[in-house]
């Protein structure tokens, strides 16, 4: 971004990264890498070539930073691409064939059948949901918050009772609790990824795969129940939340509607793909604009010039392009899904490489957020890069929420979402980090700060 559009609302500075090696990785290096910190598998010349091409774990692999070999890979050949076996085997337990993970006709039905539950019409619920929600915390915040703060908590009831109260409304006042109890005491060791993931064939399962086919039982039983309970409630003619629009919801070509165990699946994978990856884009903008007071100000002033209740929100989303701007610059330097794997099934050409059936093309937001070719200072934070008369990123450059057919289906969810919290939260009050600690970006299966900073609240 030029410095020619000097405007001091913006404060511009480096934004915590991780150092890569000089060298290629060694397989320990890597092994290491994948289990404590994956932002560390990618070395220098990740950030500055175009595309490497290695054996990757026994399989070759073509990583890519290329436009026009992504938009080939996520768009124009999507057909000859799947998700990896090692995907299928961590998710699976959890996210059942919802979403996610299904493939073929069986996820265009259910891709078409889900798209209205996701349309405009319903991120007006998304809105009003989370600003009953902030309502609620926004007061238990200023109640509590005189000494040294740990937001983390805050920021993940708020994710997940907007998931819960969005999907389920009714439901979640008894089931609530319980729901968040199964996040905390499992919630991000579901995902790590065991050597045995990527070393074992497909066909057979690793001791992580037992322990999580365990604990995905649980998790899909109890998102069942409340599937049921929620289906008791009648909707009283107007869609109440997105369980009434997806519960309603016929394939516009079949006329098939979504059985039981189908909607448990959506929902698990809702609240699995949707929580954690809002929540980290809350947690990295307040570490990033804790850094930021005049930002903070200029958040602040937008917000009070709309109405952001419950009733008013929906309206607002979209008339506050400073705060969309911030989200969007912490997605481009903290995307939480920073990394997008596929696997061919059959011949291909990529970036000038032959691909073979079962070679494994990967994209990383991360690398591609950060890369010289793509953009100016790129390891600086500087949200003016996303006002809205700032030259929008080249194509295939900026993918926080992926490409093509596979695109993420809650991108308009979470951005809703995120939006609305920080606007209203800076609205409020004031933050700053307790002290200058430095935090080191770690990803195992999103990205978070390490360590967790603390804040200083202020009441504006
Ligand atoms: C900041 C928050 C989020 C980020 C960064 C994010 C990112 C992504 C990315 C990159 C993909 C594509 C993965 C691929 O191509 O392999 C994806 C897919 C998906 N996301 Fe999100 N997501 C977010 C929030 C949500 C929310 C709120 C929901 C649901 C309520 C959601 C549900 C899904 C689903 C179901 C898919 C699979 C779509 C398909 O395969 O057709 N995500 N997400």
């Amino acid at each position: 971004m030029p410095d020619a559009l000097p405007d001091e609302r913006f404060e511009r500075f480096e934004a915590p990264g991780v150092t890569p090696l000089p060298h290629p990785l060694t397989r320990p290096e890597l092994l290491l890498a994948m289990r404590s910190n994956v932002l560390r598998i990618w070395g220098e010349a990740a950030y500055r070539e175009r595309t490497l091409v290695g054996p990757f774990f026994g399989q070759k692999s073509v990583f890519t930073n290329e436009p026009e070999a992504i938009r080939h890979v996520l768009v124009d050949n999507a057909k000859n691409y799947t998700r990896t076996p090692a995907t299928f085997r961590i998710l699976k337990p959890v996210l059942g064939n919802g979403l996610f993970l299904s493939e073929g006709e069986e996820w265009r039905f259910q891709r078409r059948t889900l798209a209205p539950a996701f349309a405009p019409r319903a991120m007006g619920i998304v809105a009003r949901v989370t600003a009953e929600v902030l309502d609620e915390e926004l007061r238990r915040l200023k109640a509590e918050a005189l000494g040294p703060h740990d937001l983390m908590p805050m920021i993940q009831r708020i994710a997940i009772e907007v998931a819960g109260r969005a999907m389920f409304s009714t439901a979640m006042q008894r089931r609530g609790p319980q729901l968040r109890k199964l996040f905390e005491t499992y919630g991000r060791d579901l995902g790590m990824p065991y050597p045995s993931d990527v070393l074992l064939p497909a066909s057979v399962a690793g001791p992580a795969e037992l322990w999580r086919r365990l604990r995905g039982r649980r998790w899909l039983d109890f998102i069942k129940a409340m599937v049921e309970q929620r289906k008791r409630v009648s909707s009283e003619g107007r869609p109440r939340d997105l369980f009434d629009l997806m519960a309603e919801a016929r394939d516009p070509e079949s006329g098939r509607a979504f059985s039981l165990d189908e909607l448990r699946d959506q929902f698990a994978t809702f609240i699995i793909a949707g929580h954690e990856t809002t929540a980290l884009t809350l947690l990295w903008s307040f570490v990033l604009l804790a850094r930021s007071p005049n930002l903070q100000d200029a958040i602040a002033r937008e917000a009070s010039a709309h109405d952001l209740s419950p009733v008013g929100a929906a309206a607002a989303v979209e008339s506050l392009p400073v705060t969309r701007a911030v989200v969007n610059e912490v997605l481009r330097l903290f995307p939480p899904a920073f990394m997008i794997v596929r696997e061919a099934k059959a011949k291909d050409r990529v970036a000038g490489y032959e691909i073979e059936k079962g070679d494994v093309v990967s994209v990383a937001p991360w690398v591609l957020h950060r890369h010289a070719a793509h953009w100016e200072k790129p390891t600086v934070f500087d949200a003016r890069r996303f006002l809205p008369d700032a030259p929008p990123p080249a194509k295939f450059t900026y993918l926080p929420f992926g490409a093509g057919p596979r695109v993420c289906i809650g991108a308009q969810f979470a951005l809703t979402e995120a939006t609305l919290v920080l606007a209203r939260t800076l609205e409020q009050v004031r933050l700053k980090t307790v002290d200058d600690v430095a935090v080191e970006p770690v990803a195992v299966v999103t990205t978070y700060p390490s360590p967790i900073p603390l804040f200083e609240i202020a009441r504006r």
